[in-house]
């Protein structure tokens, strides 16, 4: 009999799967402590950031950035030492909360709930506090100091301090969307083996899936053994179209489209930076983390507005060396529905003039979706244009609901 040579799966990035999730009496210890800790309230991004590092899926990363560190990724692209990284991965506190921390202190690290109470997360060994140029993160992550741009704006408001150090995850999120979807990067790994999948490619989205998005996944499946569909959930701008809808497509369009066996739907549960060419080689070493060995790049990778060129985050990936990430970005050009040809085609495949290319852009979709319209067939599927929009109209109306209660709870009785 011939048994298949056992899997062997991608090497996270910097060779060791990072863990630093605390179980059993450890943590149960750790939060012991954690009740008489100096704490921090985390932003809704370092609640994303810090189970992110905790799970491995930021590893190398053990902690938010040191001086050193900020300063290498910021001018470098590199971590101090030569590892690719290209996006700070930071804890911003008020100068005022930083004089009241001091550096080889250890601090809670608390997430607000919505309904205002304490949920501790983790614990932070406070190594370093130190001061930061905001412009120069923004021109060097952002490439503008616009504050139109939402990466940008987030970077402006945030506190004047960054605390640096290991940290430890007690306690995941307080609200946990898609618990059956959360797979971390070890579980992911887990799924591809059972599996048999050698050769997986991963998709990075904050977007339903249109039909473009379909072609180039199908394109890239072709040639390797699975499909890891992977949207982004943590934050997203507020015109973003909403986790939960989206993943309520994603589910419309695998039942009917894609063969289940092939593919794997599992969510990201980092924030967006919308740092277009940085945030694409980020987003490309996070999925080697999960143990993927492709990433698709297509358009304008977590681009927004005009602030990026089309292939800008191709691009960046010629300023590394091939030895230096080990997952294989797969470059995707502008795909859409060619009439002339009949089906999804890119530049780089179709002759036929513009006139017979059916392009909308992200604002055209979400205003046809706001005033109830499905979307063109050619641009998205009916199956998806339907969750979509029935999804968009029960946000709108939870709105209103939420609305008239804040109006009835202030009205005078
Ligand atoms: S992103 O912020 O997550 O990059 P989006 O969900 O729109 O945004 O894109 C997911 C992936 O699909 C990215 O790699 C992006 O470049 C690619 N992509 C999106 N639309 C197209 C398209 N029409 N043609 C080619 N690639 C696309």
């Amino acid at each position: 009999i011939m048994m298949p040579a056992a899997i062997r799966q991608m090497t996270p990035h910097g060779g060791v799967l990072v863990d630093r999730v605390l179980r059993g009496v450890v943590r149960e210890a750790a939060l012991e402590r954690a009740q008489s800790l100096p704490k921090v309230y985390l932003s809704p991004m370092a609640v994303s950031d810090l189970e992110m590092i905790a799970v491995g899926a930021f590893s190398p990363l053990t902690g938010f950035m040191d001086k050193l560190t900020y300063q290498t990724v910021l001018d470098d692209m590199r971590l101090p030492n030569g590892l690719a990284w290209t996006v700070p991965v930071t804890l911003a506190v008020t100068s005022a909360e930083a004089a009241a921390l001091k550096e080889g202190q250890e601090i809670a690290l608390i997430e607000r709930t919505a309904e205002g109470a304490d949920h501790i997360m983790g614990i932070l060994e406070l190594a370093e506090k130190f001061g930061y140029a905001k412009e120069e993160e923004a021109a060097a992550v952002y490439r503008t100091t616009e504050t139109a741009h939402p990466g940008v704006a987030r970077l402006f408001a945030q506190g004047d301090v960054l605390l640096a150090g290991s940290i430890f995850l007690l306690n995941r999120p307080s609200v946990l969307e898609f618990p059956e979807l959360r797979h971390d990067p070890a579980q992911a790994r887990r799924l591809f083996a059972a599996n048999g999948w050698r050769r997986i490619v991963a998709f990075q989205t904050r977007n339903p899936i249109h039909r473009a998005h379909e072609y180039i996944q199908k394109v890239a499946l072709e040639i390797v053994d699975g499909l890891f569909l992977h949207p982004l959930v943590g934050e997203t701008k507020s015109d973003d179209i909403p986790a939960d809808v989206r993943i309520e497509s994603y589910q419309a369009i695998l039942r009917d489209y894609y063969p289940p066996e092939r593919v794997l739907l599992g969510v990201y549960p980092a924030a967006m930076r919308y740092a277009g060419p940085r945030e694409a080689i980020f987003h490309a070493i996070a999925r080697q983390n999960y143990g993927c060995t492709h990433f698709i790049v297509g358009r304008d990778h977590a681009g927004v507005g005009r602030y990026y060129g089309t292939y800008d985050a191709h691009y960046i990936f010629d300023e590394f060396l091939p030895h230096e990430l080990a997952i294989t970005p797969l470059f995707f050009e502008h795909a859409f529905f060619c009439t002339q040809c009949g089906t999804i085609v890119s530049p780089k495949i179709c002759p036929h003039d513009k006139k017979y290319h059916i392009v909308l852009s992200g604002s055209q979709v979400r205003q046809m979706l706001e005033a109830g319209q499905q979307l063109p067939p050619e641009f998205t599927r009916p199956e998806v244009s339907k969750v979509l929009v029935e999804g968009m109209a029960r946000k709108r109306e939870e709105e209103i609901r939420k609305e008239e209660a804040k109006k009835a709870s202030a009205a005078p009785a």
